[in-house]
């Protein structure tokens, strides 16, 4: 941002408080209100924290947890706009459930800006003030395919020795996360097709559903592990909390060696599995820079949560959208670059 834009920002933003406190609102009146699917998911509870600290200056949301139950989302929302609020900002449970919700903002004409769970396109267009801030899932696919092309030596007729059994083919267990959710059915299909388009030969030992959720990866790389703990060459999985959980199994089962006790992996010169991860969480940096897990895709919620703020600004009529860092496509998206993150050894 420019330093003209910033100071015309900082004064756009100060009339707004000061209008606030001449019209004698209280700043407690919930009029934002932030509707999270399940905060005991690490992305989003991280994610929305970083909403709340963007938004700090500007306005305070109140926040809902639904605890991944949409019957509690629907309570909770019908709670907020029956008090006429100025703006809903939500996760939705099930994306699905975006179209109801989206008749009712519609009929009370209360914007609404839907964030990680895609509402079908069809039933943002009901609503003119709808808005998606999210990332292209096909493209967290096709960098988390490129992660592993790469480390697999780059040619697929000549594989390197990450290639175990010498069979020109990559063995690999997915991970996959919940059901319907556009990024756990985009990701799967998308990190698949890039090998295939790109003459990669990857043998799906396994596909296991475990809904984003570490402990049920965890729980459920114990069985795959029995039948393929010989055979398995990658494991790919549609986000990190996945990821962590599966490689604790594996440490458990003994496939990483950290023969020279350095406090990490050298994967050139101990025993390693490649296993990948998409979304960039704090603890998966953590675990990258150890040597356990391969790599991650960011799927950038900080720049997210910036997007988000500042179109709430624009809603509530206190930032002017001439001023917008992050553009607003076909009236109603805004997307948000994946990026890959490794460590080189
Ligand atoms: C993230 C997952 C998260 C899910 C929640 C995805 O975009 O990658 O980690 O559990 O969103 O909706």
């Amino acid at each position: 941002m420019t330093i003209s834009r910033m100071l015309s920002t900082i004064v756009l933003v100060s009339a707004f408080m000061a209008a606030v406190s001449m019209m004698g609102c209280s700043r407690d009146e919930p009029s934002v209100g932030l509707f999270l699917y399940n905060e005991a998911d690490p992305y989003i509870k991280e994610f929305a924290k970083q909403i709340m600290e963007e938004s700090g200056p500007v306005f305070t949301p109140v926040q809902y947890d639904a605890g991944n139950s949409q019957l509690i989302q629907n309570e909770q929302l019908e709670g907020l706009l029956v008090r006429n609020p100025a703006l809903v900002i939500v996760n939705p449970v099930d994306r699905l459930s975006s179209h109801s919700v989206l008749r009712k903002l519609q009929a009370a004409g209360i914007p609404g800006i839907f964030f990680n769970r895609e509402p079908l396109a069809g039933d943002l267009a009901l609503w003119e003030k709808s808005y998606y801030v999210g990332a292209k899932a096909e493209q967290s696919g096709q960098l988390q395919a490129q992660l592993v092309m790469q480390l697999f030596g780059g040619e697929p007729e000549n594989l390197n020795g990450y290639d175990r059994n010498d069979d020109g083919r990559i063995q690999a267990i997915i991970l996959k996360g919940e059901q319907g959710h556009q990024d756990a059915e985009i990701r799967t299909r998308e990190v698949l097709r890039s090998f295939e388009a790109a003459g990669f030969i990857v043998e799906v030992l396994a596909l296991e559903i475990a809904n984003w959720n570490r402990d049920e990866a965890y729980a459920k790389m114990g069985p795959l592990l029995k039948d393929y703990r010989n055979n398995v060459e990658l494991v790919v999985s549609n986000n990190d909390a996945m990821a962590l959980g599966a490689i604790s199994m594996m440490r458990q089962t003994g496939m990483f060696q950290d023969s020279n006790r350095n406090g990490r992996i050298d994967r050139s010169d101990e025993l390693w599995i490649p296993v990948v991860g998409i979304d960039g969480l704090k603890e998966a940096e953590g675990s990258i820079a150890e040597g356990y897990l391969y790599g991650t895709v960011k799927n950038d919620s900080l720049s997210m949560a910036k997007a988000i703020v500042e179109l709430s600004g624009i809603l509530l009529g206190h930032i002017d959208p001439s001023m917008a860092r992050y553009p607003v496509e076909d009236g109603t998206y805004i997307w948000i670059d994946y990026r890959p993150f490794i460590s080189e050894q």
